[in-house]
């Protein structure tokens, strides 16, 4: 295939990419996959791509699976990219849409990556996954782990959503209640696996999670004919959908597929929970850890993240922002969008229009822009928090 080697997102480090990787060996930050991208825009052609599956293996030279045989699926990604004209009316921008991440299998944009760390886990021998999860990484493995033929080892906050448990229970996985943080189950994972044989497909601490979560900037460019939007809002925790989609914009720029140009990246991120926001706001490179994190939107809860300098300097780079939002606003949002366009929208996707209503507040997003928002995941998932 097309993959050259893996490359340390922040020393340059080169690593071996057929065999099982997690972070640089050299300063322990992320990996990225690094492609022959020539060769593969060859055969990678936007005038290929009609005539391929609907979901994400459409942009297959530009996955890191190997064999054919490998790729675990359920049908992920290929979302609809929604006009939200309602809802654009409502705050007087001609060009709104959302980019209904709920469609996939699990519910939750989550899917995407652990479809490719998943096959990647099986086509490099792995055996039994492990991850910390906020709820819907956790949902995503348990099922991508059970159609492998894998073991799923997960830990989760013991107040995550209770559909996440219960799918997880159903669909095979073992599940391991914290009282704690995200981060908390990630110090259970790190401090066990060796001794149980866990491959860690903590976000951003394997190199492939990215890699299907790059899908989404690959869709976006298609689905809107090859020009990119002005303004992308997406709600951040780990940041990895948002790391994706500034690493798919160089390579459809190296292939010849999108020019120069590139959205204002936008982090959401709630008032309990803002580490990158702070970050932004005070002009540092990387985020320190948000101290007592609390949000309904759980999976925005990740006080500290290892891809934060990877977010930030797309941020920036892209001459972005980062806004936070209440719990109240993000709550309310849930309702607005429902009434408005008929999505249920999970809370943290909801963010993205108190965030997007601050924005243009401001001045930094005008009427004739393009603007998307992302909704990551599926409001039903979260009853809790509607009093269910
Ligand atoms: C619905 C939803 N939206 C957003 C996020 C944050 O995603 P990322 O880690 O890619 O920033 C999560 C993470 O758990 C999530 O479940
Ligand atoms: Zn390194």
């Amino acid at each position: 295939m097309f993959v050259t080697h893996l490359e340390c997102a922040a020393c340059g480090r080169r690593h071996e990419a057929r065999r099982l990787q997690n972070l640089c060996v050299g300063c322990g930050k992320p990996l990225l996959v690094r492609y022959d991208l020539e060769r593969a825009a060859r055969s990678l052609t936007k005038e290929s791509l009609p005539g391929r599956p609907g979901d994400l293996w459409r942009y297959r030279e530009v996955l890191p699976v190997e064999r054919d045989e490998n790729v675990v699926s359920l049908g992920e990604g290929w979302t609809p990219l929604l006009r939200a004209a309602r809802l654009g009316e409502r705050l007087g921008l001609g060009e709104l849409f959302i980019k209904d991440e709920s469609q996939n299998p699990t519910q939750s944009f989550k899917a995407r990556g652990m479809a490719a760390a998943v096959s990647m886990a099986k086509e490099l021998g792995a055996k039994k996954l492990a991850v910390p999860s906020a709820g819907n990484a956790a949902g995503a493995l348990a099922a991508y782990a059970a159609r492998a033929g894998l073991e799923a080892h997960i830990f989760m906050p013991r107040d995550t959503p209770r559909a996440n448990v219960v799918e997880c229970e159903q669909t095979g996985a073992r599940v391991t209640l914290i009282d704690g943080l995200i981060t908390d189950c990630g110090a259970e994972v790190a401090r066990r696996r060796e001794a149980e044989g866990w491959f860690d497909v903590s976000t951003l601490k394997e190199p492939y999670r990215v890699e299907g979560k790059k899908t989404l900037g690959y869709e976006l460019a298609e689905q809107l004919g090859w020009e990119l939007p002005d303004v992308i809002v997406y709600p951040t925790g780990g940041g990895t959908g948002l790391v994706g989609m500034w690493k798919a914009f160089d390579e459809m720029e190296r292939m010849g597929w999108v020019g120069a140009k590139r959205p204002r990246m936008v982090s959401v991120q709630s008032e309990g929970c803002a580490p990158v926001v702070r970050a932004f706001e005070q002009g540092k490179r990387t985020a320190d850890e948000f101290a007592d994190a609390a949000t309904v939107a759980s999976g925005l809860r990740v006080p500290k993240a290892i891809g934060d300098f990877l977010i930030l300097d797309a941020l920036r780079a892209s001459k972005g922002a980062a806004v936070a939002v209440s719990d109240a606003e993000l709550l309310e949002a849930v309702g607005e969008i429902g009434a408005a366009e008929g999505l249920f929208v999970a809370p943290e996707g909801a963010a993205c229009l108190p965030a997007l209503r601050k924005l243009i507040g401001r001045g930094e997003v005008t009427r004739g822009e393009r603007v998307v928002l992302f909704n990551t995941g599926a409001g039903v998932k979260y009853l809790e928090a509607f009093g269910g």
